[in-house]
C-alpha cells in the first residue's frame, strides 16, 4: 500500500476532532499519508481531487438550503470516476433525539455532561427523498436504509465538456 503524504485528506472545523484523528491514524501508522485540514467545509474548496469522498453523520447537519453548494464541493473534490460514500441517521433515529419543532431549519437539542445545551441542525434524511434530491442535482445515486441509518453511494454529474 502506498502511504505517501497527501494520499488522503481529512476536513473538520474543530481542532480537537482533528487531534483525535491524528492520534488514531498515528497509532494505525497511516498519518503520514493524511493531510488534516481545519476548515468550515461549507466554505472550503478542495485543493486536489480524490477517488472517494466519505462522510459519516455529517450530512444531517448541513442546513437544507446549503445542500446544493455542499454537493458541488463534494463533486469538486472527486477525481473522474470517483464516488461519494456516506452514512447518516435516518428518520427512524429521530425518536432518540430531542427534535425541536420551532425554527425554519430542522434542529435538535443536544445536552452536554456539564449541563449546557446546544441547538444543532439535524435533518433525518429519508432514503427515497435524498435519492430524488440528489438525482435532481444530476447525481447518480443509490441510498438505502440500513438498521435505522441511511447509507449512500453517489457519482457526480459529468463535468461539462
Ligand atoms: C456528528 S460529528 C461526526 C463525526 C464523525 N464523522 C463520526 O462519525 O464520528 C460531526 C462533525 O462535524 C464537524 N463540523 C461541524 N460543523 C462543521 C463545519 N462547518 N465544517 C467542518 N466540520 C464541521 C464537527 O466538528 C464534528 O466533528
Amino acid at each position: 500500500m502506498d502511504r505517501g503524504a497527501g494520499r488522503a485528506g481529512a476536513v473538520d472545523a474543530a481542532a480537537e476532532v482533528l487531534a483525535v484523528a491524528r492520534e488514531r491514524t498515528a497509532s494505525a501508522d497511516v498519518s503520514a499519508g493524511v493531510e488534516f485540514v481545519q476548515a468550515d467545509v461549507l466554505a472550503w474548496r478542495p485543493r486536489r481531487r480524490y477517488d472517494t469522498v466519505f462522510f459519516a453523520f455529517w450530512l444531517s447537519h448541513v442546513p437544507p438550503a446549503r445542500l446544493p453548494d455542499f454537493w458541488s464541493t463534494v463533486a469538486a473534490a472527486l477525481a473522474p470516476g470517483g464516488r461519494a460514500v456516506f452514512v447518516d441517521d435516518g428518520p427512524a433515529t429521530a425518536a432518540a433525539e430531542e427534535v425541536l419543532a420551532e425554527g425554519a431549519v430542522p434542529a435538535a437539542l443536544r445536552r452536554l455532561g456539564d449541563g449546557s445545551r446546544y441547538r444543532v441542525v439535524k435533518v433525518f434524511h429519508d432514503a427515497q427523498a435524498l435519492t430524488e434530491d440528489l438525482a435532481a442535482l444530476g447525481w447518480s445515486v443509490r441510498v438505502r436504509p440500513v438498521a435505522g441509518k441511511v447509507v449512500g453511494i453517489a457519482e457526480p454529474p459529468a463535468a461539462p465538456a
